[in-house]
């Protein structure tokens, strides 16, 4: 995982619950970074994994949720550090169509290491859009989040939801957005 996100996950959770609770999650995931994140670094996948899972035991809250909250908080970060030409597009349907056209693609040629989703829509009508979310990591809660983030973005209203989902018994994981 690239270290932004990291970097960012660390600023989402200090700002949540302080910097004396990410300090103790960094002593007791006893991880091979130590939690000293910086931006230019590729970290080990596991390491999010396992600050998302201990993040959701001591807050009692669901893995789900966490990932949840995330996506949400963070993409107006990501939002930030955007390829020019990302911040052209005014609808929520539009900008994931970019997001799999060409924002990961200018994010995977900025850092080749970079692992980003693949989206295959599925079907799209003037409300509503339905897109197969393709990864190893399997963060479809985090991907929900992302799209409530952007949303908010582009000051649109919507409700995100899985017609089909791997956590859940099914084969794939098919997000379903639908403008309120
Ligand atoms: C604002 C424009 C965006 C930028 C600059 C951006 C950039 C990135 C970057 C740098 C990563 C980390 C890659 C890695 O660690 O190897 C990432 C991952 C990811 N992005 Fe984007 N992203 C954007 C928009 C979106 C949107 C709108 C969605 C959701 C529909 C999305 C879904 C994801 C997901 C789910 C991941 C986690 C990795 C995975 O699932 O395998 N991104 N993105």
């Amino acid at each position: 995982m690239k270290g932004i996100v990291l970097v960012k996950f660390n600023e989402f959770i200090e700002e949540l619950w302080g910097e004396g609770f990410w300090d103790k999650l960094i002593n007791e995931a006893d991880l091979p970074s130590e939690g000293a994140y910086t931006t230019v670094v590729t970290y080990d996948d596991q390491e999010l994994f396992m600050l998302i899972g201990l993040v959701a035991y001591k807050q009692n809250i669901s893995v789900r949720d966490v990932q949840f909250a995330f996506g949400k908080w963070v993409f107006k970060e990501f939002y930030n550090i955007a390829p020019s030409g990302a911040h052209d597009f005014e609808d929520v349907f539009e900008f994931l169509h970019a997001v799999q056209d060409f924002i990961h693609v200018e994010v995977k040629k900025l850092n080749p290491n970079a692992l980003v989703p693949e989206f295959k829509f599925l079907s799209e009508t003037f409300n509503k859009l339905s897109f197969h979310y393709i990864s190893p990591r399997k963060l479809c809660f985090f991907c929900e989040g992302i799209v409530h983030g952007l949303a908010e973005q582009m000051g649109q209203a919507v409700n995100v939801s899985q017609s089909e989902c791997e956590h859940e018994g099914g084969q794939r994981c098919v997000l379903v957005v639908e403008k309120v």
